[in-house]
């Protein structure tokens, strides 16, 4: 069944293949971010827009990848491109600031509730910063983070992302697994410095504070955990966490990197619970590298010249700071994001239909404009469960099959889920589920290659 798949895969995408064999001999698995490899070969793309993507071999899509969830504004949105085109004509980039600047700065610290802001690019430069802030403040050195959560491409927290359950330890109790591992990719010394606890875990993670809490400078979390899946935060859990950074003295860092684009006011919102720190970036830049770190003046005022540093080339750049400032007054709206939550539930249901009506072992997880089917019949509440009890085989089938039939259904990506945007229509759910029904129908009960999360990942 998987070979079968595989070829028709293969078939329809042989342009792709092609392009893709040229990058391949220049660039590692022929991706520019590891994020990307898929098996036997990526599709390779020519253009996008709204809830469609089409592929260098003619193929259309409807795409619920969405650039990872950085595309709430669907591709190439019509009122946010027509706007950045006349921006384009005053230049790209300047090393100065800008009105804009002022007014984006403003519109960020409103709408999340917070004094201040520092802008940047990407979510990994944003939650460097935060870290750098959470050392300075409390003049500790120590992070508490969760197991499977994934705060960027940095060292600093590069420890316990996918680890290896051979090396992981105790699941109460997890090692700091160093990514990359066992290459020095992240040395022994900065990796000692991330302790990792378990994921919606209250009692392991108190036990696990009790120990190093008064040496931690800033617990760090993914509020919903988005590079397992879709594993929301409990809210007791999430509570709890707040406490224990009160009780030790240090930080809390929400990663919103994904969640800001998930509710008006991010996932501090959602929760009912207030971060010391947060990260935003993907969704509030439209499809422009931007993101930022909002807290309170007492925090960011740290920030400076023989303090903490903290700069970049392209920070605030007029394109990403116009494409933010536009995504966020006009085009991320309450009621814009609660169209993307209704289509995301109705996409939920449709799925979860399907899988009742077809006996199969799976669920759906589902929450605001995302979700994701776990081809296992028990939660996923932690990065070991991800591990051991999802079926991989079926998963990569189902992508397989579903893409083959223009339905890209998530990032190709095991740990990833997919993004509904303000583009995406009733017909598109409409399509998605008839070409879900004809896969499910063929893959229910059938053979498939078994594939270890080493593989997948
Ligand atoms: C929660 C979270 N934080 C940080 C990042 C890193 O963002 P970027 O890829 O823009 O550096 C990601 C990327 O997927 C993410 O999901």
């Amino acid at each position: 069944m998987t070979e079968a798949y595989r070829e028709a895969y293969s078939k329809k995408t042989a342009k792709s293949r092609e392009l893709w064999l040229k990058l391949a001999s220049l660039t590692p698995y022929g991706v520019h971010s590891n994020w990307r490899i898929f098996d036997p070969h990526p599709i390779m793309v020519s253009r996008a827009r709204g809830s469609r993507i089409w592929d260098v071999d003619g193929n259309e899509y409807i795409d619920f990848n969405m650039g990872f969830g950085a595309l709430v504004v669907g591709h190439a949105n019509p009122v946010l491109l027509e706007k950045v085109k006349q921006k384009l004509d005053d230049g790209t980039v300047y090393g100065h600031e800008t009105e804009l600047s002022y007014k984006l700065s403003e519109v960020l610290t409103r709408r999340y509730g917070y004094d201040m802001v520092r802008f940047s690019n990407t979510g990994a430069e944003a939650t460097l910063l935060a870290i750098r802030l959470a050392r300075a403040v409390t003049g500790r050195s120590k992070l508490l983070k969760f197991e499977g959560h994934y705060h960027g491409s940095h060292e600093l927290l590069m420890v316990g992302v996918k680890p290896d359950l051979k090396h992981a330890g105790h699941p109460k109790k997890p090692r700091s697994v160093p990514t990359g591992y066992p290459y020095n990719v992240v040395p022994r010394e900065l990796a000692e410095n991330v302790i990792v606890a378990p994921w919606n875990d209250a009692e392991a993670t108190e036990d696990i504070m009790r120990i190093h809490g008064n040496e931690i400078a800033a617990i760090i979390l993914e509020p919903v955990a988005m590079n397992m899946g879709v594993v929301p935060g409990k809210k007791d859990f999430v509570v709890l966490l707040r406490k224990l950074a009160n009780e030790y003295n240090c930080l809390l860092i929400f990663d919103e990197v994904k969640t800001s684009g998930m509710w008006y006011r991010g996932a501090q919102d959602y929760f009912g619970v207030k971060a010391d720190i947060i990260t935003v970036a993907k969704a509030i830049g439209g499809g422009f590298p931007f993101s930022a770190v909002l807290t309170s003046k007492d925090i960011l005022g740290l920030v400076g010249p023989r303090k903490v540093p903290h700069g970049g080339t392209f920070n605030a750049n007029p394109l990403s700071v116009y494409a933010a400032y536009v995504t966020l007054t006009e085009l991320l709206t309450e009621s814009n994001l609660s169209y993307t939550h209704k289509l995301s539930e109705e996409l939920a249901k449709g799925y979860r239909d399907l899988i009742q009506d077809k006996g199969l072992e799976a669920h759906v997880v589902q929450i605001a404009n995302k979700g994701t089917i776990y081809f296992a019949k028990e939660e996923i509440n932690t990065w070991r469960d991800f591990v051991i009890k999802i079926n991989w085989g079926l998963w990569y089938v189902w992508t397989l099959g579903m893409v083959t039939k223009g339905i890209i259904p998530q990032p190709m990506a095991v740990d990833e889920q997919w993004t509904v945007s303000i583009m995406h229509t009733k017909e598109d759910l409409q399509k998605t589920m008839e070409t879900a029904d004809g896969i499910l129908s063929e893959i229910k009960g059938k053979l498939v290659e078994s594939i270890a999360i080493e593989e997948a990942i």
